[in-house]
């Protein structure tokens, strides 16, 4: 083999390596980010009464939001009725005041419930965490819920009335919220603990993060803006456009999957990520291999 012809052969398989690694990484480049509408990054939209429209009554703001999310106090009016149901409810273990149970002896410790914000005390009550079937729970299951919508909302408002704060209930647009986005935004966000498949996994201590199957968009948005148990809770790091859109892609895509039972080739699914990993793998290997021949 001539010096050239040895030449061209190396440019060759520099090139198809080159084009073996380029191949995956472009798909994984968000090459239609330039298409997403100028969403806020900044502080606001985060759940709280910075949002574009604060609407008040004698002084007291009773809901908020924008285009994407509505928040909405539950109505003082049902704070006497929510303080009888929290008395039958919830006072044993979270205690009468629902400022909490410190850690004492045997006893066990329950948080306290006060500055929680309605969004949170109508998530675990509307996911059936709460009141929770084991005192002792680390991490109370979510299960069919033992009070109505209406008596989670009393609840709500009762505790609500010992300290106001937010977020409030939210109310999801679906109907604008672009799933596409939802999608990326979820495998950013979410898709680190409840899989990009919204299966769940297990995570530290024996505690898990849930599957997303099957949970109303509204408690998708308050688990988003909450952050229930070991989840996080996101704040000023996403708008409530983008929350839509993630609500939007939880409440379609995971829960009524297109390709049920088989790989969608369009989709990230297991298969087809093993496949460009791959790929990606063996021409970076190539690639290092080209370059420690060609220092000899
Ligand atoms: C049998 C005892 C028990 C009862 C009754 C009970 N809880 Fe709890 N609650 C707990 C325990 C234990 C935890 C912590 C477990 C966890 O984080 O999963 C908890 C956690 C919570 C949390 C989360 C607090 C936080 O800071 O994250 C809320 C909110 C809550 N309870 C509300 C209620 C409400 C409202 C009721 C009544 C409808 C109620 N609980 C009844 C034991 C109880
Ligand atoms: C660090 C891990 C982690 C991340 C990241 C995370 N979650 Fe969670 N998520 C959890 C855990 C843990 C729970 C269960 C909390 C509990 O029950 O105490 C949970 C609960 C939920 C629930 C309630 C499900 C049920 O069973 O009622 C929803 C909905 C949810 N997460 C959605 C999301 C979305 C959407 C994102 C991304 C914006 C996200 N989570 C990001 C860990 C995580």
């Amino acid at each position: 083999m001539g010096a050239s012809s040895a030449r061209r052969s190396r440019i060759v398989a520099w090139g198809l390596s080159a084009f073996v690694v380029a191949v995956p990484l472009a798909w994984f480049t968000p090459a239609h980010a330039s298409t997403l509408p100028p969403y806020q990054t900044g502080r606001r939209n985060a759940g709280t009464p910075n949002s574009s429209v604060v609407v008040k009554k004698h002084g007291v703001v009773t809901s908020y939001g924008d285009s994407a999310i509505t928040y909405r106090a539950p109505s003082p009016a049902l704070a006497a009725l929510g303080q009888a149901l929290y008395l039958q409810n919830c006072a044993s273990c979270h205690g009468t005041e629902a400022n909490g149970v410190p850690a004492a002896g045997t006893t066990g410790a329950y948080p306290n419930l006060v500055g929680l914000g309605p969004a949170t005390i109508d998530f675990w009550i509307e996911s059936g965490r709460m009141p929770a079937a084991d005192p002792r729970s680390v991490q109370a299951p979510r299960r069919t819920p033992r009070l109505t919508h209406d008596q989670a909302l009393a609840v709500a408002a009762w505790i609500n009335s010992l300290s106001p704060s937010y977020p409030y209930i939210p109310t999801v647009n679906l109907k604008d919220a672009n799933v596409a986005n939802g999608a990326a935004l979820f495998a950013l966000n979410c898709a680190a603990c409840h899989t990009i498949e919204g299966d769940g996994d297990a995570l530290a201590r024996s505690t898990f993060a849930p599957s997303l199957r099957n949970i109303p968009a509204t408690q998708v948005a308050e688990a988003i803006r909450t952050g229930p148990g070991n989840m996080p809770r996101f704040t000023g790091n996403l708008s409530d456009y983008q929350v839509a859109d993630i609500v939007k892609y939880v409440t379609t895509e995971i829960q009524h999957p297109r390709n049920p039972g088989g790989f969608g080739l369009g989709g990230l699914g297991p298969v087809a990520e093993g496949f460009v990993g791959l790929l990606l793998g063996v021409g970076l290997l190539a690639l290092v291999g080209f370059w420690v021949g060609e220092r000899q």
